[in-house]
């Protein structure tokens, strides 16, 4: 069961999935065309210039996701880890394509992290991997966008190999994706089930930083939490978000805190 989203046109402001549904940009402008994309002149080299002002921490930014995460200070135990915990959907969930990702969106969830606690918003897909770990990268990786109150915003993150059998709800929602293979596809999941995902992150370790989203307009103040286990999918399943996704993912930035990459080559050229 597929149906067509009507494309509504496009709006002042990023459309950008990473915060796709928080309350920083409303429903209309998260089905407006996308205003980014990652080739040539779109691409993430260029983020800055498809709009000086809203994109300016695209290329001065500090804190800047995604990173390469082989730093030990930022790998914490498993009993630091947040509290996450997302309900089982057995209606399924909607699904998206959105051109620069496909989401799942009204999904249920927490994520509990000193005491504050973060909601849901949405989940979505990279191919290959934004992040690597200790300089290796992985085929795919998802992204659980989690908004407090106060509106700051959480993401946890698992890269995911290829090997196995496909944890769920990857498979699922892999299983759907031959439903949705263009921009402004709408579909409905087959039942979600998110217990064997959540076990695994409870039982390992994650890397934790301050970085920021990895769509424009990169904002920072975005509490990453990535878990330092990949999840795993099978052939078939890896083949068919590659498919779909594509090529989506920012290249790697400079460790928090140091030059934007971007500044520093302006300053040097
Ligand atoms: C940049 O974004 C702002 C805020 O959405 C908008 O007002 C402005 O027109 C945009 N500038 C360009 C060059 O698109
Ligand atoms: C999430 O919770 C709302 C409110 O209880 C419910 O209407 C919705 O169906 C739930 N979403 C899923 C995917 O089950
Ligand atoms: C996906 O969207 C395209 C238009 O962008 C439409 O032609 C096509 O029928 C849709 N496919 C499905 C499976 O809904
Ligand atoms: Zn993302």
């Amino acid at each position: 069961m597929a149906r067509f989203l009507s494309i509504l046109p496009l709006l002042a402001g990023a459309l950008a999935h990473e915060h796709h549904g928080t309350s920083l940009f409303p429903r209309a402008e998260q089905l407006a065309p996308p205003t980014f994309g990652y080739h040539g002149l779109t691409g993430p080299l260029n983020w800055f210039n498809l709009n000086q002002t809203t994109n300016e921490m695209c290329a001065k930014g500090t804190h800047q996701s995604p990173i390469d995460l082989s730093q030990p200070f930022l790998l914490a135990s498993p009993s630091s880890n947040p509290q996450i915990s997302l309900s089982n959907a057995p209606k399924g969930a909607e699904f998206i394509n959105l051109g620069t990702t496909v989401e799942v969106m009204g999904a249920n969830g927490t994520l509990v992290k000193q005491g504050k606690t973060s909601n849901l918003i949405q989940f979505h897909f990279h191919s290959p991997s934004e992040h690597s770990i200790n300089g290796v990268y992985y085929p795919l990786e998802v992204h659980f966008v989690f908004q407090a109150e106060d509106a700051s915003l959480s993401v946890v993150g698992f890269v995911i190999d290829i090997g196995g059998t496909s944890f769920e709800p990857l498979g699922a929602l892999a299983s759907s994706l031959g439903e949705i293979p263009q921009r402004g596809n709408e579909t409905t999941t087959k039942p979600l089930d998110f217990a064997r995902l959540e076990r695994h992150f409870k039982k390992h370790g994650t890397y934790q930083y301050s970085g920021s989203l990895t769509t424009p307009p990169c904002s920072e103040g975005v509490a990453w939490t990535v878990s330092a286990q990949p999840l795993s999918v099978d052939t078939k399943a890896f083949n068919a978000f590659k498919g779909v996704l594509k090529f989506n993912a920012r290249y790697t930035q400079n460790n928090p805190g140091e030059v934007n990459l971007l500044q520093h080559i302006a300053d040097t050229l």
